[in-house]
């Protein structure tokens, strides 16, 4: 007789882009949790993660520094020039960024996190805690004293027309002076907001935190858990499109497995490398599976051209949204980098119909709970062709076609 926990896992196939579930096929414009850059199958990674299991599938990190400096070797190629050090001892992007706090905390002697609204860095009690939304944290109770939040500019939008201006930010050292003890360590942002919507952050954002965070003495940190690993079309956000933010410190995890396997990590200032082991550590930071899937996906990242195939064919998927933009007034604000679209829908109810509708075509799109739930996002797999990305272009004007006929449409039904 079939074990159901057999029969219900062997319902989900992966084949690259594609999810099959119960034989049906959908082709997954989320890339998953946003974490499958090379889709959820990989023949190199796979062959390489069934020999390490044959080997030994865990290593405690006291014997695994070495193999998270040969990553570093490789992963220094692509960071801002400052950036040469590793901490490898995560699974998690929320593992992650509470070590780059611990970070700026032992370094700075202060403790406070400054962050932005909208923000999502993780799901621990201190990452929820300095997230920019509070509808995780009703009924928890953690505070890291000193912390602050400010307010995050307007995104950047595909279409010039749409764009605000892009000076008069507000004066973010007003808003330090009003609202801190001066106790901040550091300031953490994602250089473009995943899960608050796809907010593309302006150029003149990123030089106003710089500058600040640098008269202050305060620690800057680029949370790259979604924007890392190619996403945005250079190998991190802070080394092409947001590159004038200058981090100390990068958070990484999610698409760092390549095809979903769990892994994370810091790259930092060598000033910055001021922690002992067994002051930031977990049962399977750094186990053999992840460092062998990290490894694996950045050989395949650099050997397999794939930023460029997410730059040579960004300007296709950025056309196609905007065309179905044009097209339909239930789409606007298209926005993104890369890789890493979205775009706004009247509210949340008709996000949330147009995730299910999309179902119904064959494809996976998600949405968010930030904001007034009214995004939703499309972010491939990296290894997503023109061929593919017309598919979910075709499917996502299935798909607001159909959503003409929604109640919770704001176009005129003929
Ligand atoms: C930008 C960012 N930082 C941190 C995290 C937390 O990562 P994890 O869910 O792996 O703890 C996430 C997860 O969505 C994220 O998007």
């Amino acid at each position: 007789m079939t074990d159901n926990f057999e029969r219900l896992m062997s319902r989900y196939t992966g084949d690259g882009v594609y999810l099959n579930i119960d034989g049906v096929r959908y082709i997954d414009a989320a890339s998953g949790t946003f974490n499958l850059q090379l889709g959820y199958t990989n023949d190199r990674i796979a062959s390489k993660l069934k020999a390490q299991i044959d080997r030994c599938a865990h290593l405690s990190s006291a014997h695994t520094g070495a193999m998270s400096q040969c990553i570093l070797e490789k992963l220094i190629k692509h960071t801002p020039e400052n950036i040469d050090r590793i901490w490898m001892r995560d699974v998690t992007g929320s593992g992650a960024v509470e070590c780059a706090i611990r970070m700026a905390q032992k370094y700075t002697k202060r403790s406070g996190v400054m962050s932005l609204f909208l923000a999502h860095h993780g799901q621990s009690l201190a990452t929820a805690q300095i997230s920019g939304n509070a509808f995780r944290l009703k009924n928890f109770h953690v505070n890291i004293e000193g912390s602050l939040k400010i307010p995050v500019p307007a995104s950047v939008m595909s279409d010039p027309e749409d764009s605000p201006p892009q000076e008069n930010y507000y004066d973010i050292e007003d808003i330090y002076q009003c609202g801190s003890n001066e106790n901040i360590a550091c300031l953490i942002v994602e250089p473009i907001l995943g899960n608050g919507g796809n907010i593309v952050l302006p150029d003149v954002f990123y030089r106003n935190l710089r500058d600040f965070c640098s008269k202050k003495g305060i620690v800057l940190i680029a949370d790259e858990v979604q924007t890392g690993f190619g996403r945005t079309g250079t190998f991190f956000a802070s080394s092409g499109y947001a590159k004038t933010l200058k981090p100390d410190i990068i958070v990484f995890a999610k698409g760092a497995g390549g095809i979903g396997i769990p892994t994370g990590g810091v790259l930092m200032s060598k000033e910055l490398d001021v922690l002992e082991p067994f002051e930031h550590s977990s049962t399977s930071g750094a186990n053999p599976l992840s460092l062998i899937a990290i490894n694996e996906t950045i050989k395949i990242i650099e050997e397999e051209g794939i930023l460029d195939n997410v730059v040579n064919c960004e300007a296709f998927l950025r056309d196609g949204l905007l065309s179905l933009q044009k097209k339909y007034p239930d789409i606007s604000g298209v926005r993104g980098v890369g890789y890493m679209y979205g775009f706004d829908t009247p509210n949340m109810e008709y996000a949330a119909e147009a995730i299910h509708i999309a179902e119904k075509h064959g494809l996976i799109i998600r949405g968010a709970r930030y904001g007034k739930s009214r995004a939703l996002k499309v972010r491939p797999p990296l290894i997503c062709t023109k061929v593919h990305l017309q598919e979910i272009l075709t499917k996502l004007d299935a798909t607001f076609n159909e959503m003409q006929q929604s109640p919770f449409s704001q176009s005129e039904v003929a």
